[in-house]
């Protein structure tokens, strides 16, 4: 399956691909986690992101939609993927389905997580991510590790995004409004959205998310 994961800033798009490309065997490709590795490793494109990311704006079109589709080749994708923050306008949106297009491929589903502002701002206050691998995701109270600021996964230790202090969140909103949300109908009218709930407990909404997919949890 090739599917597009798209909602607010801390609507659970990372925690929740991790589940459902599991599930699904396919892989999940995160925009963000590829930046954010590219910055700890200090490569020029970290270096170029890391000023777009820490004001909330988005990186350049010129830059990502490249990554993207980099991402994209490699052979563990060629069956399918799970996309997370990205497509994020109507320019990536275009790219995305020209480059599917050229491969004589097309998108399955846009799952569309709902989630109302005021939880948005408890999730990313209390998130707390694994310097080691970004896409280890805790919360502070809601998905605690077992040992505090240490990663269950792989012992990383864990810390409070940059991006994750109230102002860029704001702005990151804003971004998300304003950029990000036209491309739910440009993939309504595609009769691809389906849009499902993002409240309740984690295992939840990946048990909505699945059968909003017409799998099986
Ligand atoms: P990115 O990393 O994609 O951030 P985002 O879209 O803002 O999403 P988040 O990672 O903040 O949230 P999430 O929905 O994944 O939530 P999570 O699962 O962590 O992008 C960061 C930046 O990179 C952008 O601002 C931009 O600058 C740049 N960028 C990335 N892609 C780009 C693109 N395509 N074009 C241009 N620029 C791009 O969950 C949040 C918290 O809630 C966690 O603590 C989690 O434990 C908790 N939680 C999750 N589910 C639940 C639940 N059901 N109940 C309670 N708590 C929960």
């Amino acid at each position: 399956m090739r599917i597009v994961l798209v909602g607010p800033p801390g609507a659970g798009k990372g925690t929740q691909a991790a589940y459902l490309a599991k599930n699904l065997t396919i892989p999940h490709i995160s925009t963000g986690d590829l930046f954010r590795a590219n910055i700890s490793q200090g490569t020029p494109l970290g270096v170029e992101a890391k000023s777009y990311m820490d004001a909330g704006n988005l990186v350049p079109d010129s830059v990502t939609i490249g990554m993207a589709e980099d991402r994209m080749e490699q052979a563990d994708a060629a069956e399918g993927f799970l996309l997370d923050g990205f497509p994020r306008n109507l320019a990536q949106a275009e790219a995305l389905d020209a480059y599917l297009q050229g491969k004589g491929l097309k998108l399955d589903a846009v799952l569309d997580l709902e989630v109302p502002e005021d939880e948005v701002v408890k999730r990313i206050a209390g998130r707390r991510i694994c310097r080691k691998d970004s896409s280890h995701v805790f919360h502070v109270t809601y998905n605690q590790p077992e040992t505090e600021g240490v990663c269950d996964s792989c012992g990383g230790e864990l810390y409070q995004r940059e991006d994750d202090r109230e102002d860029t969140v704001r702005k990151r909103l804003e971004v998300y409004h304003a950029e990000t949300e036209p491309i739910i109908d440009f993939y309504r009218a595609q009769g691809l959205v389906a849009t499902i709930s993002a409240l309740g407990k984690v295992a939840e909404v990946t048990e909505r998310a699945m059968s909003a997919l017409g799998s099986d949890a």
